[in-house]
């Protein structure tokens, strides 16, 4: 196993591996420390099932079912399909998942570690890739903020809320999102957590809040809150902190959601076919249900 780092903030290739065969716990635990080091990390080259899919990224931490039941690989549930293919006058999959700035699962007690994406087909016009996935490097925005910044934001906590993100899709022009109904908003309640985290596996501190779903620090009245929220969304997303992804097919993606707030550039039109297939692996590698931090070496 080979890692190439790309020289810019975040992303390194990993060559010489094939998913779809087993892997060794000391390339598991290899694969981690990079994804610390690098945040985003390509398998260049696989041919995955959607099973194999589902196993390469157990080995990682537990696997979200996501809230929609819709867009699955056939009784792999934990395979979740995002497309704009429309095949018999039904979407195959979610057509407009992650396409702002977020982390994943920032709204829900137990965060996530990791996305893993495999790509099937990406769109190309006149030859250049679209649909590409962009990256901001949060270990980087943490260490660059103003030292009277740092020391205001010490032991603060926010709130993430899942409808922020959600509503601002279902406003988008062309959604076909509805908004959650009460029992949807009742089943992912806002969550709180700590607006600077220890990264689990560097034990550096990162800035963990972004625009898609943090909606309060908690300890703040509401106007200062939304000024230090302006301030934070403003500098986690300067260019210099930003990687940009250009997706082959066959490309494994994954990336880890601490240290790395993502968007999936909307570049494309519904006739040009995107398909990616993504798994999601929770962080209870590294935290228990009280947000704790576990030894997980
Ligand atoms: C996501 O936010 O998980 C989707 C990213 C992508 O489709 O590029």
């Amino acid at each position: 196993m080979n890692i190439i780092p790309t020289g810019e903030g975040l992303g390194a290739t990993i060559d010489g591996l094939d998913l779809a065969a087993p892997i060794a716990e000391s390339e598991v635990d290899a694969i981690t420390r990079a994804l610390g080091e690098y945040g985003v990390i390509r398998f260049p080259r696989q041919q995955l099932s959607g099973g194999a899919l589902r196993d390469f990224s157990a080995r990682f931490g537990e696997l979200e079912v996501h809230v929609s039941n819709v867009y699955q690989e056939p009784d792999i549930p934990e395979v979740m399909i995002l497309s704009n293919i429309v095949e018999n006058g039904k979407p195959i999959g979610l057509a407009d998942a992650g396409q702002d700035w977020h982390t994943d699962m920032s709204y829900a007690r137990m965060i996530a570690f990791a996305n893993v994406l495999y790509a099937v087909k990406v769109p190309r016009r006149d030859g250049v890739v679209l649909g590409n996935t962009e990256f901001s490097n949060m270990h980087a925005a943490y260490d660059d903020l103003p030292a009277d910044v740092k020391a205001r934001i010490d032991g603060l906590t926010a709130t993430h809320d899942f409808d922020k993100f959600w509503s601002m899709m279902v406003k988008r022009p062309g959604s076909k999102r509805a908004p959650l109904s009460e029992a949807q908003r009742q089943a992912r309640p806002p969550v709180t957590h700590p607006v600077v985290l220890a990264h689990p596996i560097t034990g550096r501190n990162v800035l963990y809040a972004n625009p898609g779903y943090t909606v309060k620090i908690n300890e703040l009245p509401q106007a200062e809150s939304d000024e230090l929220l302006d301030y934070l969304f403003a500098h986690q997303l300067q260019p210099k902190y930003r990687y940009v992804h250009r997706w082959q097919e066959g490309d494994v993606l994954m990336w880890e959601n601490f240290g790395t707030i993502h968007n999936a550039i909307a570049d494309y039109r519904p006739d040009e076919p995107r398909l990616v297939k993504r798994c999601q692996v929770m962080a209870t590698r590294f935290f228990d249900e009280n947000g704790a931090p576990r030894a997980w070496q």
